[in-house]
C-alpha cells in the first residue's frame, strides 16, 4: 500500500495548507464554538477543553500510512496568513482502496471558493499519492452548501439515506457523494 507523506505547506493560488500547532487553538475555537458551523455536523458547538482536546489529535495526522489513518490540515489565506479552515483526508480501506475526505471552514471566508480550493488537494493526495481507486464525501442532507463544494469538485450523489441516524435529537437523513478514480484522471487530476 503506497503511503501519504506530504511535504508542507501545500500551496494553491490563495491557500496554504500545513499541519495543526497546539497555538491554533484560539483560531480553531473560533471555527468551532459556531453554531452555523456546527449545525450539520455530529458534534454541538465546542468549548476550549474540547478544541484543545480535537487539536491534540490533529496535530499528529499529518500522514496516511494505514488504513483508519487520517491527515488534518490547517487551511490559511495566503494574503492574511488566517487560519479559516480544516481539511481531512482519511484512508477508509487499504483492501478496497477507499478514502473520504471533509471540510470545514470559518463563516467570514465563505462564498470565496476556499473550500473548494483546499479540498481538491486532499483529492490529489487522495489519487496521486495514495493511489486511491474512490474516495467519498458524507453529509446531513440539508447541508447544501457542503454538497455543492463535492458538485463542484466532480463528486456524484450516490446514495441518500433517510433516516438512518439519530443525531441532536432528531433522525437525519445522510447523503454520499463519491468520486472514482478513472473520472479524477477523466478531468484532468483536477476535479470537474
Ligand atoms: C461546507 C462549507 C465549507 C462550504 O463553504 P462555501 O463557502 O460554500 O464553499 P467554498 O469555499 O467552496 O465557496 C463556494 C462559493 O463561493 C463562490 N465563489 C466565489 N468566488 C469563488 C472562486 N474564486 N472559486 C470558486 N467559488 C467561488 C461560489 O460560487 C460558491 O457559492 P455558491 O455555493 O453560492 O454557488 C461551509 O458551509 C462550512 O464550513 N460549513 C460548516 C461545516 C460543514 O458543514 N462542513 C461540511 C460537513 S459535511
Amino acid at each position: 500500500m503506497p503511503t501519504c507523506r506530504p511535504s508542507y505547506p501545500i500551496e494553491t493560488a490563495r491557500l496554504s495548507l500545513r499541519p495543526f500547532r497546539a497555538d491554533d487553538q484560539d483560531d480553531l475555537l473560533a471555527i468551532f464554538s459556531r453554531e452555523d458551523v456546527t449545525r450539520y455536523l455530529y458534534w454541538p458547538q465546542l468549548g476550549p477543553d474540547e478544541v484543545r482536546e480535537v487539536l491534540g489529535r490533529w496535530t499528529t495526522q499529518v500522514a496516511i500510512e494505514h488504513e483508519g489513518e487520517a491527515i488534518s490540515l490547517a487551511v490559511c489565506r495566503r494574503d492574511s496568513g488566517a487560519l479559516i479552515g480544516e481539511a481531512m483526508l482519511k484512508l477508509l480501506s487499504e483492501t478496497d482502496s477507499q478514502g473520504e475526505i471533509g471540510f470545514m471552514f470559518h463563516p467570514d471566508h465563505h462564498g470565496q471558493g476556499f473550500a473548494t480550493e483546499a479540498t481538491r488537494e486532499l483529492l490529489k493526495l487522495g489519487f496521486d499519492d495514495l493511489g486511491l481507486h474512490r474516495i467519498i464525501g458524507r453529509l446531513e442532507a440539508r447541508n447544501r452548501p457542503s454538497a455543492r463544494v463535492l458538485e463542484r469538485l466532480g463528486m456524484r450523489l450516490e446514495a441518500h439515506f433517510r433516516e438512518n441516524e439519530w443525531v441532536k435529537g432528531e433522525w437525519n437523513d445522510e447523503q454520499v457523494y463519491a468520486l472514482l478514480r478513472s473520472e479524477w484522471d477523466a478531468a484532468g487530476g483536477q476535479g470537474a
